[in-house]
């Protein structure tokens, strides 16, 4: 392999703004929430929720527990719309393969070492309780096991509650085994559904976007790998666009070192951010690009549209990342000699909502208390990132 293209595979790796980070060395931050799982391991009868955000890097960190956390065996479990209880225990059990010895024929029969695979025993089960389950758990050789369940928001009602009995029966009898949950939810019931008898076997673990400097060691340790050196203020603008989504560092990141090795150069400036977020935006998800055409195409002049939009972009939010009316008012109006009124805005931000523009923002609450925010969190950066476009 050339060195150009060496250099090219590397930052292939280390920069992954569209799959969630599988190897420990590509890895940043986010030590307190392993710690946490950690200590769910270790505490006898205790399971965990892990929620947060779309987009904010709940599966990178189910993945790295499955390699860094010793002494357990783990077995990770995507969900789907699909899924009962049932198709989910068969997936875990079919990632088990159990030795099994069993007497062969004759008078001194030798022993037997057959592969006992639980998933075919499930098979058979018309319907599965959560006391089968700790049955077959039980059939498994004694070790420490964890068992993630991550987009755990995509299961049904009816499922939640099965979990919910199976968390409680399991914290009762069999310590060695840790279920942890992971999804999108704003708080713990919206993801497994409200069941005060399991809250204290229950640890939370809200994971939050990442910080500045987390988000500086993906960018550090990237472009050490290929010896590239960042403009320290291209470097601070990459952090504030990306606002925590590490989905924005690894894209800028990614675009903007292609470039430079594909051009033998090593110094990432502000010329090569510029084409870095232009090659960028062409590649965000394809959902975000088509509904911010959506909210911003008119007839008439976009213009409107999109400086409501950066206005949303730029308002100040609470911890739930929501905004008011006048927040965004007084984003509109910086900049504007004659201050436009907060009804205008208010009839604007209220078609940001619906289907045909985009359905971008959501909103939340009645009265005085309404509040919007952006149904996809990575938008925001992506508007303020649009701003920066030719
Ligand atoms: N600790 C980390 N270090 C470096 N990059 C990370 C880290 N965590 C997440 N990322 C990056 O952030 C992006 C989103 O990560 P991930 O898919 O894990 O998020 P998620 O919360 O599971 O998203 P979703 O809600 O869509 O399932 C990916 O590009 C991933 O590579
Ligand atoms: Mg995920």
């Amino acid at each position: 392999m050339g060195k150009i293209d060496e250099k090219l595979d590397i930052i292939g790796r280390a920069f992954t703004p569209s799959t969630p980070i599988n190897e420990t060395d590509f890895f940043h931050g986010r030590k307190n929430q392993l710690e946490q799982i950690v200590n769910s391991i270790n505490l006898e009868g205790q399971h965990a929720i892990l929620y947060g955000e779309r987009g904010v890097g709940k599966t990178s960190l189910a993945n790295i527990m499955t390699f860094k956390i010793t002494n357990i065996y783990p077995i990770k479990i995507t969900c789907n719309r699909q899924d009962d209880f049932k198709s989910i225990w068969i997936r875990v059990f079919d990632s088990i393969p159990v030795s099994h010895k069993t007497n062969g024929i004759g008078f001194k029969p030798p022993e037997k070492k057959s592969v006992l695979n639980l998933g075919n025993i499930i098979k058979q089960f018309s319907e599965v309780k959560p006391s089968d389950i700790e049955s077959l758990i039980k059939k498994l050789p004694r070790y420490n096991y964890l068992f993630i369940f991550d987009e755990f928001d995509n299961t049904k009602r009816k499922v939640k509650d099965s979990f919910a009995d199976l968390i409680k029966s399991l914290s009762d009898n069999l310590s060695y085994v840790t279920l942890v949950f992971v999804g999108i939810a704003d708080n713990v019931e919206e993801l497994i559904g409200s069941h005060q008898s399991i809250e204290r076997c229950l640890k939370q673990i809200k994971m939050p976007v990442m910080s500045n400097s987390e988000c500086a060691m993906i960018i550090d340790s990237g472009f050490r790998k290929v010896g590239i050196t960042i403009d320290p203020i291209v470097r601070e603008k990459i952090i504030e666009f990306a606002s925590g989504y590490a989905h924005y560092v690894h894209l800028l990141c990614y675009f903007g070192a292609k470039e430079l090795i594909e051009n033998k150069r090593n110094y990432f400036n502000q010329v090569y951010l510029s084409i870095a977020i232009n090659k960028g935006i062409e590649n965000v998800n394809e959902q975000i690009r088509s509904s911010y055409q959506k909210a911003i195409t008119d007839s008439k002049s976009n213009a409107k549209w999109l400086s409501v939009l950066n206005a949303c972009a730029h308002a100040k939010t609470d911890q739930f990342n929501c905004f008011k009316i006048s927040d965004v008012s007084y984003e509109y109006n910086r900049n504007k000699i004659t201050p436009i009124r907060s009804n205008y805005i208010t009839y604007n931000i209220n078609q940001l909502c619906k289907k045909e523009r985009g359905e971008i923002l959501k909103k939340i609450g009645t009265g005085v208390n309404t509040r919007f925010r952006f149904i996809n969190p990575l938008m925001r950066a992506f508007v303020k990132l649009k701003m920066h476009t030719v």
